[in-house]
């Protein structure tokens, strides 16, 4: 397979990484000290077509395809892992999943501020004891004919305190195991829903991780998304999507520690030479770039075949487990090229390499990818 890149989808890439560049990267290390959502960069991002980009134009999104996207999440990531899972979620769980299975009253009430950045929205499948093991919902939504009723708690869930609009899973009919899940579309202000405090976390702190409440929370039955006991389906072919972009921020933090480590490794001297010149750096430099090639690759694949319209499960789930072992890697020898300075907050590599771990974690952990991958490869 050869990837020739359309000028459409280089001009989005260097777009991507001017942004990231002029505009993410000043601030970045004081966001992350701070916990301090980048609202500001965020609404810029939505202006420039960032956060609704596979999103039709007709629905106000740019109407790019997958692989600009990868592309465009690997330049953001690089430098600010914070503000691409902002990117990540409100483009590819809640636009696409709108834009694809939503009404068209939801998609033009929705789907079209989402698209266009003027809000953001928020995902909403794990919970305290159903976090891997998703169809063990807890949250209710019970039928009360013109309206559901939802009680519950969602945790974890990113973009929690800054988002409007939530896609939330709920289970309205126990019997039926995960076909009785529905998706409903809840609004921030909605009486009886409560945001809970901020995550203090080791990695992408500046982004906005919450528990959500939901207590009698009147939800009306237009804002179920599609068909009732739809919301298990909903949420898995969603996150079939979603681990593209995942694996393209895990792709952008270990192609961003690459190129410091790189760079630091001509500039650095011990031993009379620069360390470049040992060959101890130069074979983790070599290990690196091939490592972070091969995940492109399959970052790539997926996107190639999701863009064909065919199916791309087992793919997404290999990009994502492998580009996000590729992080851990690739962040955790940058930090050993720079040496002690890698330990200190303004080289960047620390902050990568603490960012780089949460890709082993949310949307599906390492070993859950694993599962995907091999009933896929069984069946
Ligand atoms: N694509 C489409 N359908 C899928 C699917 C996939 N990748 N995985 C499962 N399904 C379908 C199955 O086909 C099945 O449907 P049928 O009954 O119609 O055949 C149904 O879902 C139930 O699947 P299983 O019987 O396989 O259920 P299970 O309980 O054994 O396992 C699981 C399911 C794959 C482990 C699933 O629970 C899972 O993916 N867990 C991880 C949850 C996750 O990724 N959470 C992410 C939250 S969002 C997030 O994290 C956002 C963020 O951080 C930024
Ligand atoms: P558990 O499911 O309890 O897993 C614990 C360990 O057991 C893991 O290592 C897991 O891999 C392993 N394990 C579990 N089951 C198996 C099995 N069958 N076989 C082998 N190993 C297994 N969720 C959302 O819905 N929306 C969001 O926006 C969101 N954002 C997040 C942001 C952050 C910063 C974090 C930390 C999480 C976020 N999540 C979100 C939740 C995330 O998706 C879950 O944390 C993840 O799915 C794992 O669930 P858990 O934490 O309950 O771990």
């Amino acid at each position: 397979m050869r990837f020739e890149f359309t000028e459409e989808q280089l001009a989005v890439r260097d777009a991507a990484r001017d942004f990231a560049q002029n505009e993410l990267k000043p601030g970045v290390i004081e966001r992350d000290e701070k916990q301090q959502f980048p609202a500001e960069q965020i609404k810029k991002m939505g202006e420039l077509g960032f956060l609704g980009m596979m999103t039709d134009p007709a629905y106000g999104g740019s109407g790019l395809d997958t692989i600009s996207y990868v592309l465009a999440m690997e330049e953001i990531s690089k430098v600010d892992a914070s503000a691409s899972v902002v990117m990540s979620v409100n483009n590819s769980l809640v636009c696409w999943g709108l834009e694809k299975y939503g009404t068209e009253a939801q998609k033009q009430k929705y789907l079209v501020p989402l698209a266009k950045g003027e809000i953001i929205g928020a995902f909403c499948l794990s919970e305290p004891e159903a976090g891997s093991d998703a169809t063990s919902q807890r949250t209710t939504a019970v039928d009360k004919g013109d309206h559901y009723l939802l009680n519950g708690t969602k945790n974890w869930i990113t973009n929690g305190g800054s988002a409007s609009v939530y896609l939330v899973m709920a289970q309205t009919t126990p019997e039926l195991k995960h076909k009785g899940i529905n998706a409903l579309i809840v609004e921030k202000g909605m009486e009886g829903f409560t945001v809970g405090p901020k995550e203090n976390k080791m990695g992408i702190r500046a982004s906005d991780t919450h528990s959500l409440m939901f207590s009698d929370v009147k939800v009306p039955k237009e804002n179920r998304i599609g068909d009732e006991g739809f919301g298990f389906k909903f949420a898995m072919s969603t996150l079939n999507g979603g681990r593209i972009g995942i694996a393209a921020q895990a792709l952008g933090i270990a192609s961003g520690a690459y190129e410091l480590a790189l760079s630091y490794a001509k500039e650095r001297k011990a031993f009379g030479k620069a360390i470049a010149e040992h060959q101890a750096i130069q074979f983790k430099l070599a290990d690196m770039a091939t490592e972070i090639d091969a995940a492109r690759l399959l970052c790539l694949q997926a996107a190639v075949l999701k863009d064909q319209k065919k199916p791309f499960s087992k793919e997404s789930a290999m990009a994502k487990l492998f580009a996000s072992k590729v992080a851990m890697q690739v962040t955790t020898e940058a930090v050993q090229v720079h040496g002690g300075y890698g330990y200190v907050k303004e080289y960047h590599v620390e902050r990568l390499m603490r960012d780089a771990k949460i890709t082993q974690i949310y949307e599906g952990t390492s070993e859950i990818q694993k599962i995907v991958i091999s009933r896929e490869i069984l069946d």
